[in-house]
């Protein structure tokens, strides 16, 4: 199975037939390969509401039927907002299967709110991460976050193929964070950095994450490139 990156935190795989995107910021995103108005989904999830992760998600959920998955607060947004009626609320914890495969929320640090055009905020609950356990193995998209040591609770539970990590700094962990999350806490077989160079803020380079891991395989992909699970 390949999963392939999209810049920013977002991921896209086909698994048992169904397809699946996580955070589709892609209106507005500077290193998006996408065209919302093409994209072809079964599923969207999000990790949290801030606009470089629902980016897209009402366009592409009104236009294809896609099921939207994520938080309680978020799904009432979306639903008594913009009216989306294939959606399916969860929370931290709970583990659900789906045609592609099972689901599982976790916690994340970091905040979650939309911004309104008129520069309301729209405060939405937790942020989180999520485990996807996949026809070809387990995805960890940790979300964004700051490290936190029950990652490796997380592993634990849900020993990880392929981890998807911001390594962005500045508004969620940097190189030395993720990299000792990787090698402490995670220890996936594969992992991918994500979150970086989408904005000034968030310039980074992936080839001092890649020297700094040395418990995972590192992938650094372009966006369209895609990793093999
Ligand atoms: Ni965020
Ligand atoms: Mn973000």
């Amino acid at each position: 199975m390949k999963v392939s990156f999209h810049g920013q935190s977002v991921i896209y795989f086909e698994s048992k037939g169904h397809k699946v995107i996580v955070d589709p910021f892609i209106s507005g995103n500077p290193l998006s390969d996408l065209d919302a108005s093409q994209l072809e989904t079964d599923y969207i999830i999000l990790t949290h509401g801030h606009g470089d992760h629902l980016g897209d998600t009402v366009k592409i959920a009104q236009r294809t039927g896609a099921t939207v998955i994520a938080l309680p607060e978020i799904i009432d947004y979306l639903s008594n907002k913009h009216g989306l009626e294939n959606v399916h609320p969860m929370n931290i914890g709970g583990n659900v299967a789906f045609e592609f495969g099972k689901v599982k929320f976790v916690q994340a640090f970091h905040s979650n709110s939309f911004t309104e055009e008129d520069g309301t905020i729209v405060y939405l609950g937790m942020p989180t991460g999520i485990v996807l356990e996949t026809e070809a193995g387990t995805i960890y998209h940790t979300g964004d976050t700051g490290l936190f040591s029950d990652m490796k609770l997380i592993a634990d539970r849900h020993p990880v193929d392929l981890c998807f990590i911001p390594i962005g700094d500045n508004f969620t962990m940097g190189i030395d964070d993720a990299s000792y999350a990787i090698n402490e806490f995670i220890k996936p077989k594969k992992v991918v950095p994500i979150h970086y160079d989408t904005f000034d803020y968030i310039k980074q380079d992936p080839e001092e994450f890649k020297q700094a891991v040395t418990e995972a395989e590192v992938n650094i992909l372009k966006p369209g490139e895609s990793v093999k699970l």
